[in-house]
């Protein structure tokens, strides 16, 4: 059984949203509905109460004594809001809480998902796209709308989807803590090499992959510590958070966390090489046409070392998962590269995708094969960032428990 606050926000959907609580509260959950104070205007509280079995109100001065604006948000295991209106997904984007459920939004630690509905000139409004990213880069899983009749006569994007769509795609959510005890240590982002005391060289990853797979592991019940190197998106609340920016600061960080770690997940892009010297003050131009010439010298593998030093530290990892980025040419698959990138580097599992400049870094989706040491086979997947980190928390939750069977 979960707590799940079902927040319900003014759209003419509000209806699908009396299924979709009849369909939670019959898989057991608790639900505490909290309306805006316009769903009165479609759905009244009654029925709200009555299928619920709890007290339902839109007011943060109703029950003060019992600090429900705070209190709901901290007990609740998933806060959901069926339908989001483009105006209850603005103020959430901006924190704004002047009522019990953006108050809600604001307090809780829980997962949050929205299922929008709107007119399909709101939804593919600039200012609605803009909210949409700031709550998904924040964590907020953010339902895709149907396509089909609007409440007039028109139609296209910005439908609900049906309340058994929505069940569907939040039972993840509702699952056990597949990582519940487990310590998982992540790196993420791209790492950031030093020339003089304004330049550096740097890499195209955004840390959007490494940010959902530190959310889909404490999602799943895990003690998280994210390693963020540059990243172009906010670390996920509720995990330890270590910052590094150059490969070298990366790899101290890495040795200095790993040690007590059940797992590390090596999603970083490591720069393979550094500027040889760090100059103190800005390169000048010297004249009209020369330019300098840099050297550049090898970086430390930190995963092979990592790997490696396990045979003398029995305190590091023993689950470890290499992110190998990679292109296909005429000697070979993406999938080719990737098998010999596991046998290289020697750990556990190694999560392979295909880059390029229009594919991976940077965009929403990706698309992954998941390759395990000592087996044939692989999984696959694809999605949005944080849809593929969940499969990759999953692999790794199934793999470990055999991992451990085996090792003990
Ligand atoms: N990695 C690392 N240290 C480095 C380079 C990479 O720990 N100096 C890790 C990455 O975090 C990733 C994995 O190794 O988990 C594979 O990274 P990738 O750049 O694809 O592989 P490389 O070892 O750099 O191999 P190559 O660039 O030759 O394909």
């Amino acid at each position: 059984m979960k707590r799940i606050v079902l927040g319900v926000s003014a759209g003419i959907a509000a209806y699908k949203s009396v299924l979709l609580l009849r369909l939670l509260r019959e898989a057991g959950h608790h639900v505490d509905v909290i309306p805006t104070r316009n769903v009165a205007n479609f759905v009244g509280n009654a029925t709200w109460e009555a299928l619920s079995g709890n007290p339902v109100t839109s007011n943060v001065f109703d029950a003060v004594d019992s600090v429900n604006h705070v209190r709901l948000g901290q007990q609740a295991d998933l806060v959901m809001v069926v339908p989001a209106t483009a105006d209850v997904m603005a103020k959430a984007a901006a924190g704004i809480a002047d009522d019990l459920l953006t108050g809600t939004l604001l307090a809780t630690r829980a997962p949050v998902v929205m299922a929008p509905a709107m007119h399909t000139e709101m939804w593919q409004h600039q200012a609605t796209v803009a909210n949409v990213q700031t709550l998904r880069d924040r964590g907020v899983r953010v339902i895709e709308p149907a396509s089909g009749r609007l409440t007039g006569k028109d139609s296209g994007p910005g439908r609900l989807p049906e309340p058994d769509e929505i069940f569907a795609a939040i039972q993840d959510l509702l699952a056990d803590p597949v990582l519940a005890g487990t310590k998982v240590l992540i790196t993420a982002g791209g790492t950031r090499e030093p020339l003089d005391p304004v330049r550096f060289l740097g890499n195209r990853s955004s840390g959007r992959q490494g940010v959902a797979l530190a959310q889909a592991a404490r999602d799943a019940g895990a003690e998280v510590t994210l390693i963020a190197t540059h990243l172009e998106v906010p670390a996920p609340h509720g995990v330890r958070l270590v910052h590094a920016s150059s490969a070298l600061e990366l790899r101290e960080a890495v040795f200095d966390c790993a040690e007590g770690q059940d797992v590390l997940i090596m999603n970083a892009a490591v720069a393979d090489f550094r500027p040889a010297r760090i100059e103190n003050s800005k390169i000048k131009k010297r004249d009209e046409h020369s330019a300098p010439v840099i050297e550049l010298v090898r970086n430390p593998d930190i995963l092979a070392e990592l790997v490696g030093a396990r045979s003398r530290n029995p305190e590091l990892p023993p689950f470890i998962v290499g992110f190998a980025a990679e292109t296909g040419d005429e000697q070979g698959t993406v999938l080719e590269y990737g098998r010999a990138k596991l046998n290289r580097k020697g750990c556990e599992m190694l999560v392979v995708n295909e880059v390029g400049a229009s594919l991976t870094f940077g965009q929403e989706t990706n698309s992954i094969q998941v390759l395990f040491a000592g087996r044939a086979d692989s999984v696959q997947a694809s999605g949005s960032k944080l849809e593929v980190a969940r499969v990759v928390i999953e692999q790794i939750s199934n793999a470990t428990k055999s991992h451990a069977a085996v090792t003990k």
